[in-house]
C-alpha cells in the first residue's frame, strides 16, 4: 500500500472513460453542452487497462469507472471484464445517469460489480427535464427497478440547487422508507463549464440536514464507513439510509484515499487541483511500467492537503464534471 504525503493510503481510482455525455445537467454543463475531446485524445481501452495494471501493482484495490456517461462508450462491459481479470482489484463500481444502463444490469451483476451510483435529482418528471435538459426520467427509473432486481448496492446521487429541486427533499428522502438504497445530498460544486452559479452555497451540508430533520426528527447518525464521503443518516424503520456530501464544504479530505484519471488521461490527486501528470503523453511517449511507477509516486508524495490548497494553487475552477468524472 503507498501512502501520500498526508499519510493517507492511495487506494482508490475514479477512470473516467468518456467525457461524453446523453444528458446536458444543469450543475455539470450549459445547455449547449461543452466542445467534446476528438477520439485520439481520449485514452484507448488498452491504455486504461495498462494503467490500472501498474495502478493495482501499487495499492489501488477500488476502481470507480465515471464518465460523462460511461455507457455512451461503445465497448464498455468489455473493458469492465478486462478490469475484472487484473491482480489486486477487489472492487469495481459504477456511476452513471441511468438513462442507456438497464440493459446491462445483468452483465454488471454476473461481473461482481458490488455497487452503482445512480445520479436522481428529482421524482418529478417535468422537474427533471428541466435539470438534465432531456425527458429521461422514466429510463432511469427502469435502471434503478433493474439494480434493486438484480441486488446491486445502489446509492442516489441527487445534487442540491438553489431555486431547482430543494423541494425533492423529502420526496427523495421518503424513497428509503420502502426501498433498501442510500440516497446522498450532494452540496453544488463550480464544475458546470461556466463558473460558479452562485455568489455563496445556500445548500450546504448543513442545512440540508436540517431540512431533512425538519420533516423527519428521528433522524439518527449512522457510523460512517472508512473513506466515506458521506455523513450517513437513518430514519428508524426505513429500509434505505441517507447521506449528506459536504462535496463543496470538503470536510472529508483528510481521509482522501482517491485518486482521479480524466478522460484525455490526466491524473488528479485531488478534485479540485487542475491535473498533476499527463499520463497520455508519457505512455504515448513510450514510457516503460517502471516509469509510469515513477512518475505516480512522485505525484503521490506531493498531493495537496485538501481541496482548498489544491483550489489555490489553480486559477478558477470552471470546467465541467463531464471531463472529471466526480
Ligand atoms: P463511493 O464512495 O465509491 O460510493 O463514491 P462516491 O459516492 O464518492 O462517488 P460518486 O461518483 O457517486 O460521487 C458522488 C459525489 O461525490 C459527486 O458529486 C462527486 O463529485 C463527489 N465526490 C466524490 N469524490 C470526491 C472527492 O474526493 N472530493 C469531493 N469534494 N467530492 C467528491
Ligand atoms: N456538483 C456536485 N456534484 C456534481 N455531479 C456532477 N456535477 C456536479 C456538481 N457540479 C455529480 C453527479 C454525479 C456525480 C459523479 O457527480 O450527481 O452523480
Ligand atoms: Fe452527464 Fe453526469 Fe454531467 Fe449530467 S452530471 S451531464 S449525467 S456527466
Amino acid at each position: 500500500m503507498i501512502y501520500d504525503n498526508h499519510n493517507r493510503p492511495i487506494s482508490y481510482l475514479r477512470l473516467a472513460v468518456t467525457d461524453r455525455c446523453n444528458l446536458r445537467c444543469f450543475y455539470c454543463m450549459p445547455e449547449e453542452g461543452i466542445k467534446y475531446l476528438p477520439k485520439h485524445q481520449v485514452l484507448s481501452y488498452e491504455e486504461m487497462e495498462r494503467l490500472v495494471r501498474v495502478l493495482a501493482k501499487l495499492g489501488v484495490e477500488k476502481v470507480r469507472i465515471t464518465g460523462g456517461e460511461p455507457f455512451v462508450r461503445a465497448g464498455l462491459m468489455d473493458f469492465l471484464h478486462r478490469l475484472a481479470e487484473i491482480d489486486g482489484l477487489n472492487d469495481i463500481s459504477l456511476t452513471t445517469n441511468g438513462v442507456l444502463t438497464a440493459p446491462h444490469i445483468p452483465a454488471l451483476a454476473a461481473l461482481g460489480v458490488k455497487s452503482v451510483n445512480l445520479s436522481l435529482d428529482t421524482l418529478d418528471r417535468a422537474r427533471f427535464h428541466k435539470i438534465t435538459r432531456r425527458d429521461e426520467l422514466p429510463a432511469v427509473l427502469k435502471t434503478l427497478d433493474a439494480l434493486l432486481e438484480a441486488g446491486i448496492q445502489t446509492k442516489i446521487n441527487a445534487v442540491v440547487m438553489d431555486g431547482q429541486n430543494t423541494q425533492d427533499l423529502v420526496p427523495l428522502t421518503e424513497m428509503t422508507r420502502t426501498m433498501p438504497v442510500d440516497v446522498r445530498f450532494i452540496e453544488e460544486m463550480p464544475f458546470n463549464g461556466e463558473g460558479s452559479h452562485y455568489p455563496v452555497l445556500n445548500w450546504t451540508h448543513k442545512r440540508i440536514i436540517e431540512e431533512i430533520r425538519a420533516h423527519f426528527p428521528d433522524l439518527q447518525k449512522l457510523l460512517d464507513p472508512p473513506f466515506s464521503t458521506s455523513a450517513n443518516y437513518q430514519i428508524p424503520g426505513h429500509q434505505g439510509t441517507i447521506g449528506v456530501i459536504a462535496a463543496f464544504s470538503r470536510t472529508f479530505c483528510g481521509t482522501c484515499n482517491r485518486i482521479r484519471m480524466t478522460a484525455q488521461g490526466t491524473l488528479k490527486t485531488c478534485l479540485y487541483d487542475d491535473g498533476v501528470l499527463d499520463v497520455r503523453a508519457l505512455m504515448r511517449s513510450g514510457a516503460s511500467d517502471e516509469e509510469l511507477t515513477t512518475a505516480f509516486l512522485k505525484a503521490f508524495s506531493h498531493r495537496p492537503a485538501n481541496g482548498f490548497e489544491a483550489e489555490q494553487k489553480r486559477d478558477t475552477v470552471t470546467e465541467s464534471m463531464s471531463t472529471i468524472g466526480g
